[in-house]
């Protein structure tokens, strides 16, 4: 197979503290060029996300935690395909400011690579796109994210594919199918960053 060598693809990409990134998205998100980038890259990421889960969940009131946020655009899918009852979370105040309003019921500052503040079983589902990427989320958060969501609830995200097997995404996804936390109803490579030639595992499971 020939390498697509993913980890020179974006700058952002180099960045592996947590004060580093947010200092990036600081910069990236003057006079909103983050949403400009994803505009002229194709980012595909939020609609490809959106569709998939649609397919699976009918009741549109569900509660869904928008984990790693940034400026909404997977909020924004979300609502355009009728969802009603969705929570922002990200840890950079900079990117949650970009946000429109009413996209969300409520919006956080929150680490995602720490414990999460939410009950047991809270979530109908969670949605997480863009951000199992480079020096962001990992693996790890997967844990937390099914305790918090609720049995036959939903968690539909992507794992930028420079990242799938070095995270250890591919052993941590095997690891919950195996013990039975939840089954694993989609898992395919699919369209990201598209103008970037970047893309993503996009994951869709159920939980247990
Ligand atoms: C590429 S953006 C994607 C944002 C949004 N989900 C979308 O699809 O447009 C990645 C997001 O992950 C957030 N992020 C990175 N590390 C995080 C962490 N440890 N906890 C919470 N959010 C984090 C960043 O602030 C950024 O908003």
């Amino acid at each position: 197979m020939i390498n697509k060598d993913t980890d020179n693809k974006l700058p952002i990409y180099k960045l592996t503290s947590k004060d580093k990134v947010l200092k990036y998205y600081d910069d990236w998100t003057k006079n909103a060029q983050f949403n400009q980038d994803m505009i002229e890259w194709e980012y595909t990421a939020p609609v490809n996300t959106v569709q998939l889960l649609d397919k699976y969940i009918h009741d549109k009131n569900i509660k869904i935690l928008d984990a790693g946020c940034g400026s909404g655009l997977a909020g924004i899918e979300l609502k355009k395909s009728g969802f009603t009852n969705i929570y922002g979370v990200d840890f950079s105040q900079s990117m949650l400011n970009l946000i429109p309003n009413n996209i969300y019921q409520t919006v956080e500052l929150i680490d995602l690579n720490e414990p999460l503040k939410y009950d047991d079983n809270d979530f109908g589902a969670i949605i997480c796109v863009g951000t199992f990427t480079y020096g962001h989320v990992k693996a790890h958060a997967l844990d937390e994210f099914i305790r918090v969501t609720n049995k036959n609830g939903y968690i539909c995200f992507t794992i930028n594919e420079g990242i799938y097997t070095e995270y250890k995404f591919d052993k941590k996804i095997n690891e919950l199918s195996q013990n039975k936390s939840w089954e694993v109803l989609n898992l395919s490579k699919s369209s990201y960053i598209v103008n970037k030639d970047v893309e993503a595992w996009l994951c869709l499971v159920k939980k247990n």
